[in-house]
C-alpha cells in the first residue's frame, strides 16, 4: 500500500530520485558504487560542482556574488559557525522557535547576543514583528519557518546589516527574493535529500571580518577556497541532493513547487477550519506552508483518529512533544494526493463522530 509520508525530516523524497539514488549505489560509474568512488574523481567533481551551481541558479543568486557549498554537521553546526565567522562584538536574533534558540545559545559562547524579539512565552505560536534591528550589529539572524510550531516568516525585514537565515524547512518551497539575504543555510533533510550534508549559500564579501582564528574545518572561506571539498564531503547525500535539485529544475523550479505547495496548504488548512473537531496551533497569519499543526478538540477520538490514519497509511502526523496534538509536514517531495487522503480521514471522523 502507498505510504503517505508526513514526516519532519527525514521526510518524503521524489520517487525519480530515490530511484536514481539506488541505482547509482549499485553502478555510478563503470561499474563502480558512488559509495566506493574517490571524490577527488572527475565524476564526483562534476556531481559537486553541478549541486552548487543548481543551487545558485534556483535561488536566482548566480553572478551575484554568493558561493554555494555543501557542509556536514547538520544545520546545528551552522549555529556555530555562523557566530565564528560573523560575530565580533554583538548580533540580533528573532527567536521564533526551538530551532532559533537553540542558534542563539551556540552563539552566546562566542558573543553578546541579542534577542530583537522572541515568541517564546506564547510557546512560539507566532512570528514575533515590530522589531528593530541596529545599525551597529555584526549581522540578524532569523529562522524562516518554524519546523516544530508550524509558523513561517511571511515577511523579511530590510535589514540595515547582513541578514543570515535558517531556512533549513522551507528552502525551496517558494519565491522570495533570496539576494535580501547574506547567508542562507539549511539541512537537506527537508526539501534537498538525505540527513548528511547541509547547504550553505554565502555572499562572499562578509567573510573575514572578525579578528578571531577560525579552525579551518569551521572557516566559510577554507570551504570556498577548496571547492566544499576541504575534507571528504558525504558523496551520497551531495549526489542525492543534486538529483532533488535537477528534479526541481525540471518540475519548473521554485515558482512551480510554490503554486503546488500552496494548493496543498489551503486544502489542510480549509479542513482544520471548517471541521469542529480539530483547532489550528499557530495564529492564522504566521501559518507554516511546509508544517501544518494542530490539535484534536476532544481529546476521546485521539485512539479513533489515529487508528483510521494509519488504516489510510499515512505516516509522521505525530506532533513534536513540545506542542502535542499533530503536524503534518508537506514538503516539496509530498504530493497534493497525500494531503488529500489526510483530509479525507479528518472529515470522516467528523462523520462519524
Ligand atoms: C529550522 C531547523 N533548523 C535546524 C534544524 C537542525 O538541523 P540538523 O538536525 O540538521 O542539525 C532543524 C531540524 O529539524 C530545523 O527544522
Amino acid at each position: 500500500m502507498k505510504k503517505h509520508n508526513f514526516s519532519a525530516g527525514p521526510c518524503v523524497l521524489p520517487k525519480t530520485v530515490i530511484e536514481q539514488a539506488a541505482a547509482a549505489v549499485l553502478n555510478f560509474d563503470d561499474g563502480l558504487s558512488l559509495l566506493e568512488i574517490s571524490h577527488r574523481s572527475k565524476p564526483f567533481v562534476d556531481v559537486m560542482e553541478n549541486a552548487r551551481s543548481l543551487a545558485l541558479e534556483l535561488l536566482g543568486l548566480e553572478g551575484k556574488g554568493y558561493k554555494a557549498l555543501f557542509l556536514q554537521g547538520g544545520a546545528s553546526t551552522q549555529f556555530l559557525m555562523v557566530a565564528l565567522n560573523l560575530l565580533e562584538k554583538r548580533a540580533g536574533y528573532l527567536n521564533s522557535g526551538t530551532w532559533a534558540d537553540k542558534s542563539i545559545k551556540e552563539a552566546k559562547i562566542y558573543d553578546d547576543i541579542y534577542e530583537v524579539g522572541s515568541s517564546k512565552n506564547a510557546n512560539y505560536n507566532y512570528i514575533p514583528k515590530g522589531y528593530e534591528i541596529p545599525e551597529d550589529y555584526d549581522y540578524f539572524h532569523c529562522t524562516s519557518n518554524n519546523t516544530i510550531f508550524g509558523t513561517q516568516m511571511k515577511s523579511f525585514p530590510d535589514s540595515p546589516v547582513p541578514m543570515v537565515c535558517d531556512m533549513s524547512s522551507d528552502i525551496f518551497s517558494r519565491q522570495l527574493d533570496f539576494s535580501k539575504f547574506d547567508l542562507i543555510y539549511a539541512g537537506a533533510q527537508k526539501n534537498m535529500g538525505p540527513a548528511g550534508t547541509t547547504l550553505v549559500v554565502v555572499k562572499e564579501d562578509i567573510l573575514g571580518k572578525v579578528s578571531r582564528k577560525i579552525p579551518s574545518m569551521m572557516d566559510y572561506k577554507v570551504h570556498i577556497s577548496k571547492g566544499s571539498m576541504f575534507n571528504t564531503p558525504p558523496v551520497f547525500a551531495v549526489y542525492t541532493s543534486m538529483l532533488t535539485l535537477e528534479w526541481l529544475k525540471n518540475l519548473g523550479g521554485i515558482k512551480a513547487i510554490e503554486a503546488e505547495n500552496e494548493k496543498k496548504a489551503r486544502l489542510i488548512y480549509s479542513e482544520i477550519d471548517l471541521n469542529p473537531l480539530f483547532k489550528g496551533y499557530s495564529v492564522k497569519e504566521d501559518r507554516s506552508m511546509m508544517n501544518a499543526t494542530f490539535t484534536l478538540e476532544n481529546e476521546n477520538l485521539k485512539e479513533t483518529f489515529e487508528a483510521m490514519v494509519k488504516e489510510a497509511g499515512i505516516n509522521g502526523i505525530n506532533g513534536h512533544r513540545s506542542v502535542g496534538g499533530y503536524r503534518a509536514s508537506m514538503y516539496n517531495a509530498l504530493s497534493l494526493d497525500s494531503v488529500k487522503a489526510l483530509v479525507e480521514v479528518m472529515s470522516e471522523l467528523e462523520s462519524k463522530a
